[in-house]
């Protein structure tokens, strides 16, 4: 629904073959950021393990130099079977301090046999609370698949094998993020407390190690030429109609307690602003 309000001034072409074909060398690219042993680098800089147990925790690694917008790309095997409470992340953000920037793609595990729901954020100022979350059409722990993230002056898209699934634009007078620069990161963590069935589903430690596998991280400036094309549109109303399962500018209950929707979301859009309104 949000995508039909968004103008055609950067809605245009999406260029599915622009990647660039070389593999990302892990070595080169990203350090470790906390859990030692549990970053591992394979295949020669090809392949990136993170590892979760009781002792020793989760894990995580960064990206060793930061951008002001880009596409970020990474392939993602997540943890198969029983993997609810766990929540494995893969991100961008300035840093910790209170005022910063942020776009997250997270994957909250699930029981066996129930779905990942894929979780997707946006910090501008140090201000969340614009969460995206979808369903996925195939089991992301079968398979690697790629997720990206494609940060540019006009827009913020959100990727699931090159079908946008979230586009936030920079539309007048509302917060976005364009003047912090911000690293890549990724980790994965215990969040059982919050992530699955709202931190009714603990962790089940009988399954553990946990193991998530990163692969083809790749950094380029392809935001420059990356605009949706009708096609893209199409296929970015599919991924909503069919597999969001939250959208934060429609959660009218949450905006009543806290002091009205957020300023992305009051922006009148021709149109499709009627089709909100309707949902009162
Ligand atoms: C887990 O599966 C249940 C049942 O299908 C679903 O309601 C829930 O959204 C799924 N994801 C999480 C993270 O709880």
């Amino acid at each position: 629904m949000a995508a039909s309000g968004f103008s055609s001034q950067f809605l245009l072409s999406l260029i599915l073959c622009s990647l660039v074909s070389a593999s990302a060398d892990f070595f080169q690219d990203v350090v470790p950021t906390w859990g030692g042993p549990h970053v591992q680098i394979l295949n020669g800089g090809r392949l990136l393990t993170l590892t979760m147990d009781q002792k020793n925790g989760g894990a995580g690694f960064s990206s060793k130099v930061d951008f002001l917008f880009g596409r970020f790309d990474m392939q993602m095997k997540l943890i198969p079977g029983n993997s609810a409470g766990t929540v494995t992340t893969f991100y961008l953000t300035s840093g910790d301090e209170p005022n910063h920037d942020e776009i997250d793609f997270e994957f909250l595990g699930n029981t066996s046999g129930s779905p990942y729901t894929v979780h997707t954020n946006v910090f501008i100022n140090g201000q969340g609370g614009r969460e995206e979350e979808f369903k996925l059409w195939f089991d992301p722990s079968a398979n690697f698949h790629s997720y990206s993230i494609v940060w540019g002056p006009q827009a913020i898209m959100f990727f699931v094998d090159n079908i946008p699934i979230r586009v936030y634009g920079n539309q007048q007078g509302t917060p976005y993020p364009h003047t912090r620069r911000m690293k890549v990161l990724a980790s994965l963590w215990n969040g059982e407390g919050w992530a699955t069935r709202g931190g009714k589903v603990k962790l089940d430690w009988a399954k553990a190690p946990f193991i998530t596998y990163y692969r083809n991280y790749l950094a380029t400036d392809a935001w420059q030429i990356q605009r949706l094309d009708p096609k893209g549109r199409i296929l970015l109303k599919w991924a909503q109609k069919n597999y969001r399962t939250y959208y934060y500018c429609h959660d009218f209950e949450r905006f009543s307690h806290y002091g009205g929707r957020p300023q992305e979301c009051r922006r009148p859009r021709a149109r499709k602003g009627k089709a909100i309104g309707k949902q009162h």
